[in-house]
């Protein structure tokens, strides 16, 4: 890997390093917060509506009592969510439906996310790399079985939000002001962004590459020519 080798003391020293160095403090209590219009309110209210968001209380979490393949798990769940949020958000970035002044302020948070994943999989493969040759494999098997679980978990959390009758998945249920979007510019968006996001690191280090490549293997597959299928507005009605 140009030069470096996954796994000896150098990689762990450019992947911390970049982790420590590319960390921009995000204090919630310092965002200055933009005076909106009514209109641009009255949009965040009919989201929050809509999908019936609240915060309520909640207990601090036990410790976990394997904290590496907690947090290995929680992290490839966070690959998987992170590919698709790159899209997502750059989609309601382009629409214009929110306000810029707030898309910039959640930007960052986003972008921090990035620097999460590419923590993960060089903290993974490192991990794995020191690993003598008869544990390796067992470290391997454990990780993929990790991985396969947030799969099964994320495609079973998809699948359940298409629930109250609708036969569509929530990935395809999203607001009209997103424009129409076929699910191959969507994922073609989601590609670009996340090589965009990841693209100003050290270019020593491994990318996630299992959701990146699962994608452009599906466009591969995806015909082109087929019709354009806008997402669904299941807000549009609630908006009339
Ligand atoms: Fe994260």
């Amino acid at each position: 890997m140009n030069g470096i080798r996954i796994g000896s003391e150098a990689h762990k020293e450019l992947f911390c390093g970049t982790f420590v160095d590319s960390h921009r403090p995000f204090r919630p209590e310092e965002i200055f917060f933009p005076e909106l219009e009514p209109e641009a309110l009255a949009i965040i209210q009919l989201l929050v509506r809509r999908y019936g968001i609240s915060i309520e209380a909640f207990d601090s979490p036990a410790p976990p009592k394997d904290p590496v393949w907690t947090f290995l798990s929680i992290g490839y769940g966070e690959c998987i969510d992170s590919f698709f949020a790159f899209g997502l958000f750059e989609l309601g970035r382009r629409c214009d439906y929110f306000p810029a002044a707030l898309t910039d302020i959640f930007d960052p948070i986003v972008q921090e996310e990035a620097r999460h994943i590419l923590f993960l999989v060089n903290w993974a493969a490192y991990l794995r790399a020191q690993r003598g040759w008869v544990t390796r494999p067992i470290f391997a098997l454990r990780l993929g079985a990790v991985i396969a679980g947030q799969l099964f978990e994320h495609a079973r959390h998809a699948a359940s939000f298409g629930g109250n009758g609708s036969e569509e998945g929530f990935e395809m249920a999203s607001h009209g002001a997103l424009g129409d979007i076929s699910a191959r510019e969507f994922l073609e968006l989601c590609l670009s962004e996340n090589d965009r996001r990841l693209r100003r690191y050290d270019e020593r280090l491994i990318r996630p590459s299992l959701v990146p490549c699962a994608v452009r293997m599906a466009l591969k597959l995806m015909p082109r020519h087929r019709a354009r299928q806008s997402m669904t507005t299941s807000l549009r009605a609630e908006k009339k």
